[in-house]
């Protein structure tokens, strides 16, 4: 039975969707959905053309959501409740994989799933529902791994700040609530300006990626992507913010023979075989009709390549995507 809740927040408009149909046209074969959310990628994909689409998620409650439109699509469509780093268990020779980075609208406006600041909820932010909360983290974590997590995962610059203040606050009483962790970062860090984000949103995203091990999710998933996908296949990802995207783009550039041409006055090495060609030369924005309609779609960008017959490159480290590493916490 689905929760009414939810169904209300169904309402996921899914961005960049028309540049990512544009660019991969005409859509055809079966396809990884590795992101399903609500299904908007799904959806425009088997009605665009494509025969089959394995829909992943690791959020066990989106696939409540399709139950109402899921039936359209008998036979087209698998389900699969996992992450995307094993997503060569389920498919194989697949014409396009595509991740819609980050968490849905439903996530975030549900404030007992605990992402968001501007509500009052448990301080969870497990995409999953298992593992350890973003409040074990918060109540266990050394100061300096907490900083190092607002550094490197959030990009805040007061890191040092936020995580002291955790330590200090932490010997008189536990963090439990969004709202409790929300009130004590704003108490360490000037109020914003007039169009300046809440001064917990780095914080509030560095612990969701670090709960959900998103970077490690996207590095591997990546590689397995490269995997599945047949010759002339597409691997379309939309990221949301600056780290994700240049781990995109590294891979991409790695891929397509570019990663260490780093001086433009010297000849490019010819660094064959390449498993990728670029279809978007650059990443795609989003028009500002659709960050009008959409202000999820403000810091989205969308890359597109293409496999070539090459098999697999071996798999590269986190240091040469530059995917930032703060240990085991
Ligand atoms: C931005 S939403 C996708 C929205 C979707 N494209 C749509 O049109 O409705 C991201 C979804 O990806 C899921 N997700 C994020 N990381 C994941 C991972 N590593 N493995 C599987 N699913 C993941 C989240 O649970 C969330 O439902």
């Amino acid at each position: 039975m689905m929760d009414p809740d939810l169904i209300s927040q169904a309402d996921h408009i899914p961005v960049l969707l028309k540049p990512m149909l544009e660019n991969i046209s005409p859509v055809r074969g079966a396809w990884v959905d590795a992101t399903f959310g609500a299904g908007g990628y799904t959806r425009a994909l088997l009605d665009g053309g494509a025969e089959f689409v394995f829909a992943i998620d690791r959020d066990p409650n989106v696939f409540s959501l399709a139950e109402n439109w899921v039936d359209q699509y008998t036979g087209r469509i698998e389900l699969i409740n996992d992450v995307f780093s094993n997503l060569e268990k389920y498919a194989d020779s697949v014409d396009g994989v595509v991740f819609d980075l980050g968490v849905s609208s439903m996530q975030l406006d549900q404030a007992t799933r605990g992402f968001s600041f501007m509500q009052d909820g448990p301080l969870d932010m497990r995409m999953s529902q298992i593992g350890p909360t973003a409040a074990d983290l918060v109540n266990s974590a050394s100061e300096k791994m907490l900083s190092n997590v607002f550094y490197f995962f959030g990009e805040e610059r007061a890191s040092r700040k936020i995580a002291k203040a955790i330590i200090d606050r932490r010997k008189q009483r536990l963090f439990e609530t969004t709202t409790d962790l929300a009130k004590l970062v704003e108490s360490v860090l000037p109020r914003s300006k007039p169009g300046q984000s809440h001064p917990a949103t780095r914080s509030f995203q560095a612990l969701r990626i670090a709960v959900n091990k998103e970077y490690e999710e996207l590095f591997n998933g990546l590689f397995s992507a490269e995997k599945v996908l047949s010759s002339g296949g597409y691997l379309v990802v939309v990221t949301f913010h600056s780290i994700e995207d240049r781990i995109v783009k590294r891979f991409i550039q790695a891929r397509t023979g570019k990663l260490y041409t780093t001086n433009r006055y010297l000849p490019e090495p010819n660094i064959l075989p390449i498993q990728f060609t670029k279809i978007t030369r650059k990443a795609i924005k989003p028009a500002a009709s659709e960050i009008s309609t959409n202000s999820r779609a403000r810091s989205a960008k969308l890359r597109i390549a293409k496999r070539t017959d090459f098999k697999p490159g071996k798999n590269l480290t986190f240091d040469e995507l530059s995917v930032p590493i703060v240990g085991e916490y």
